[in-house]
């Protein structure tokens, strides 16, 4: 099912333009559990409840789409304690919050590589999404175990082989039928991406998806991130001017 975006691009109570779709990388909670003496797992436990304070803002503010950064293809290169416990607080946050997002009309989806995934955290993803899969409210796309260039890579192979079957030429081959066998296929692309903790790149996120992304950076660590930012960041995107390779005059 496409997202109906008919009544999108929409506007909050001032007038502003509000953003379809909001991608996000939380960075900084590391360092955040770090300055507090912490233990790096407490920091992504804060994490957290970022992430649900964000969920419901998203909502509350008129945002389509929300996609979460939450583990990227590279963070298996950290201590295996990090990442078991990261593994864990995903579990725990699907079991806790599915029955409130179900009730809040949002449909959750996961993207990235499942073959890494421990049995017990993919049977409880398959589980959130076949039973948020005809909610209509939000959709909250959660990448773990998610790269760019490995969906890039996918996407090329699947379009390979169906050339290979003769299913389509080469000649159909554009970037409209490219998207098509991304990740967030069916999803508008991102119109824009916060990444908190300072870092201004993109890390392997989303590198098809994010082309004409307005881009905010925050210094705020992820568990202090909160509405005043949620609300800097969409104020930052009311004021930008996006122009797709058009000249300003042509846009205005
Ligand atoms: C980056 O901070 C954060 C992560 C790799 C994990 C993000 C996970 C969460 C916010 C927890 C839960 C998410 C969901 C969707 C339930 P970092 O560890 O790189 O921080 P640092 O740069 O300060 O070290």
């Amino acid at each position: 099912m496409a997202v109906d975006d008919s009544d999108n691009p929409k506007n909050d109570a001032q007038g502003r333009i509000v953003p379809a779709h909001v991608a996000v990388i939380m960075d900084g909670n590391g360092r955040w559990a770090k300055s507090r003496a912490l233990p790096r797992h407490a920091g992504h436990r804060a994490g957290v409840k970022s992430v649900r304070q964000i969920v419901e803002l998203a909502a509350k503010r008129g945002v389509s789409c929300l996609t979460l950064f939450a583990f990227s293809s590279e963070n298996w290169r950290r201590p295996a304690e990090e990442v078991s416990r990261l593994m864990g607080l995903f579990l725990e946050a699907l079991q806790r919050e599915v029955n409130d997002l179900h009730r809040n009309n949002v449909r959750v989806e996961f993207i990235g590589s499942r073959d890494q995934l421990q049995a017990d955290l993919l049977k409880k993803i398959l589980a959130a999404e076949e039973k948020t899969k005809d909610n209509d409210g939000l959709r909250l796309m959660v990448a773990v175990a998610y790269g760019g260039r490995w969906d890039i890579v996918n996407a090329a192979k699947s379009l390979a082989t169906k050339a290979l079957d003769g299913k389509i030429s080469v000649d159909d081959l554009d970037d409209e039928l490219f998207a098509t066998e991304l990740a967030l296929h069916e999803l508008p692309d991102p119109d824009l991406l916060i990444r908190t903790g300072g870092e201004q790149r993109i890390s392997n996120f989303l590198l098809w998806n994010l082309a004409y992304a307005e881009l905010w950076f925050s210094e705020c660590l992820w568990p202090d991130f909160g509405e005043k930012q949620f609300d800097e960041a969409l104020a930052f995107f009311a004021s930008r001017q996006r122009r797709y390779g058009f000249t300003g005059d042509q846009v205005a």
